[in-house]
């Protein structure tokens, strides 16, 4: 069994990054510049916001974050989008979800300027996305799929099963996994909370994305030998520790690990490279408005 080793991964990523920024600023341009609007007090929203704005630091990328208050009006976080997609000085920006239930978030993500649009989120992006155009890909499905790629993860032809439909993870990878390409030329099925069986699918799966945020959801005896299996489960349990928490993900690890020829750890695995993969937009937002 090898580990797909996500944190090793989005490193090297993040030094070929880092080098391009030098070179950049070595010539005299400014440094790409990534925004963040993080609405209310959703504790794992406001870790994943910290950790966005570490790693633009750590490539040396300029980040600004506004955190807004709970009781922020859908009106005023338009007002700041508005803001933002005309603000020459901002390369992309994100509004981090889930949002507080009085704003709509549909509303939301169609007010940024799809140019700005790093989370590939925007209908127009998704549209380009589901036609095979260039675009930005939302974080976690692009991080996905650079994994893939560097560990050489065979996928023309193979039967991929993605557990979970939501619109950042599941139907975005089933997408991009069935386009022709490398990787790609899958045959996708996606299962969701309504789908009898899933074990009937999963047993005949060579690659299993898991993302339904169940945790431990995929059992030993739902894996057949040889299997690749993504776990994209991010959930927080309460634990005896510092921090009150821990990470569990949506694969029963200790199960799973031992048939699978590929498995992702949780953490270490899809968790660095969603974040490494935002990088990458927002370096490739920057090149685009140049
Ligand atoms: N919430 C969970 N994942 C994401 C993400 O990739 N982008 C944003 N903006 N919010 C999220």
């Amino acid at each position: 069994m090898i580990l797909l080793d996500g944190k090793a991964t989005a490193e090297a990523i993040k030094k070929e990054i880092a080098s391009q920024v030098e070179k950049i600023v070595a010539s005299g341009g400014r440094r790409p510049h990534l925004a963040a609007i993080i609405v209310g007090e959703d504790g794992a929203s406001k870790t994943y916001v910290a950790s966005k704005e570490y790693a633009c630091e750590q490539v040396g990328f300029d980040s600004t974050v506004y955190r807004l208050p709970t009781e922020t009006s859908e009106e005023e976080l338009l007002n700041l989008i508005s803001r933002l997609n005309i603000d020459q000085s901002v390369d992309g920006f994100i509004v981090q979800m889930p949002l507080p239930d009085s704003i709509n978030e549909q509303n939301v993500i169609a007010a940024v300027d799809p140019r700005k649009d790093v989370d590939g989120f925007h209908p127009i992006n998704v549209g380009k996305l589901s036609l095979g155009l260039p675009t930005f890909v939302s974080a976690t499905p692009y991080g996905i799929m650079a994994l893939l790629e560097n560990y050489n993860i065979e996928t023309r032809g193979k039967h991929c099963v993605v557990l979970g439909r939501s619109n950042i993870v599941g139907r975005p990878i089933a997408n991009l996994l069935s386009q022709k390409g490398d990787p790609g030329d899958c045959t996708v099925t996606i299962c969701h909370s309504r789908t009898k069986d899933i074990a009937e699918y999963t047993r005949s799966a060579d690659i299993i994305i898991a993302a339904l945020g169940v945790p431990q959801f995929l059992k030993g005896n739902m894996v057949k030998e040889g299997a690749v299996v993504v776990d994209v489960g991010i959930t927080r349990i309460p634990a005896d520790n510092e921090k009150g928490y821990r990470i569990v993900g949506d694969v029963a690890f200790d199960e799973v690990a031992p048939k699978c020829s590929h498995i992702t750890p949780v953490p270490g695995g899809v968790g660095p490279m969603t974040i490494i993969s935002l990088l990458r937009n927002t370096l490739q937002a920057y090149l685009m408005s140049r």
